[in-house]
């Protein structure tokens, strides 16, 4: 699959996932809550590229599963991946007033809600997640919500997230940044294909591929991430350039520079297309997306 290929890929997940989050979070106007649905749509619907939901549908096509079963599996991926963002942004966190070419959902929404909103579209993601998948075998599903779970919170998102805010002002080698980048980055994106696999029923040796490939994905994208906050600017980026070095964090980019964290972030995503093996033509789809992490420009 060529990047021409793989673009119209991600524009059809796009527009999948996006219709199943409106059906799964739909707008409530007349309640006394109606500004956390305007915070979480406001957020949820502001772009990105559905990356977690496309990855998890080329993982369900590895398998040999089709996806129209599983759409609200993938808009729960979104869900917990705009929580995370949300909260990333807030001025305890990054203090970014820019995601998705949009100022964040703190500067339109306030503080307490953008707060509200992200705990909100956590919460509610699961509650998707729990509800009967009709034709999923009930065991293949409540491994798939687990994997979810630990890898978002503290087997993932939240422990690599509180690893960085931790250690912000200690000496940062690569070591820690890669356990960094595991756990905020790579977790999730090893929680979407492992949940595809799972729902599909792969065997051992096909979950651990794809365990694998998640890791090394998110290694080459958390490493171009560092480094387009160096190169890029705001317009393209869609967030603020340079607020890694503003905020005198360590990164890839800060601790190789960005040519051999470029040559690193490579190599990673060699690592990830290699971990494949295991499939044959089917993965081919998955097989495209961690050179287009490398050469993506924001
Ligand atoms: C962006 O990284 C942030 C993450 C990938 C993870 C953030 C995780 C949390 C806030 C904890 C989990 C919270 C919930 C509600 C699930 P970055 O700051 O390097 O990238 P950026 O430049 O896009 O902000
Ligand atoms: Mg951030």
């Amino acid at each position: 699959m060529n990047e021409k290929e793989l673009q119209s890929y991600l524009a059809e997940a796009s527009r999948d996932v996006e219709q199943a989050l409106d059906r799964l979070l739909p707008m409530r106007q007349i309640s006394p809550e109606a500004a956390i649905y305007f915070a979480m749509r406001y957020s949820l619907f502001g772009g990105g590229k559905r990356l977690r939901p496309a990855l998890f549908f080329a993982a369900l096509e590895a398998c040999g599963a089709k996806r129209d079963a599983y759409l609200d599996v993938a808009a729960a991926l979104e869900m917990i991946h705009t929580a995370s963002l949300i909260h990333d942004d807030m001025p305890e966190m990054d203090d970014d007033d820019l995601r998705r070419g949009r100022p964040s959902c703190h500067k339109v929404y306030g503080p307490a809600m953008a707060l509200l909103a992200g705990d909100g579209l956590f919460i509610h993601a699961f509650a998707v997640l729990s509800r009967p998948l009709p034709g999923a075998a009930p065991e293949r599903q409540l491994a798939a919500v687990r994997e979810i779970a630990l890898r978002s919170g503290l087997g993932g998102m939240v422990a690599g997230q509180a690893a960085e805010w931790d250690n912000m002002t200690r000496p940062v080698d690569q070591g820690l940044l890669e356990y960094i980048s595991r756990g905020k980055t790579s977790a999730l994106l090893i929680a979407a294909v492992k949940a595809a696999g799972l729902l599909a029923g792969a065997d051992g040796e096909k979950l651990q591929a794809l365990d694998d490939y998640g890791l090394h994905a998110g290694l080459a994208f958390q490493i171009i991430d560092d480094v387009l906050d160096v190169e890029g600017d705001d317009a393209t980026l869609g967030k603020p350039a340079g607020s890694d070095e503003e905020r005198g964090l360590v990164t890839f980019a800060s601790l190789l520079g960005c040519d051999e964290a470029r040559r690193q972030a490579e190599a990673e995503a060699e690592a990830a297309v290699a971990a494949l093996a295991v499939f044959g033509a089917e993965a081919d789809t998955l097989r495209a997306f961690p050179p287009f992490f490398v050469s993506r420009r924001h």
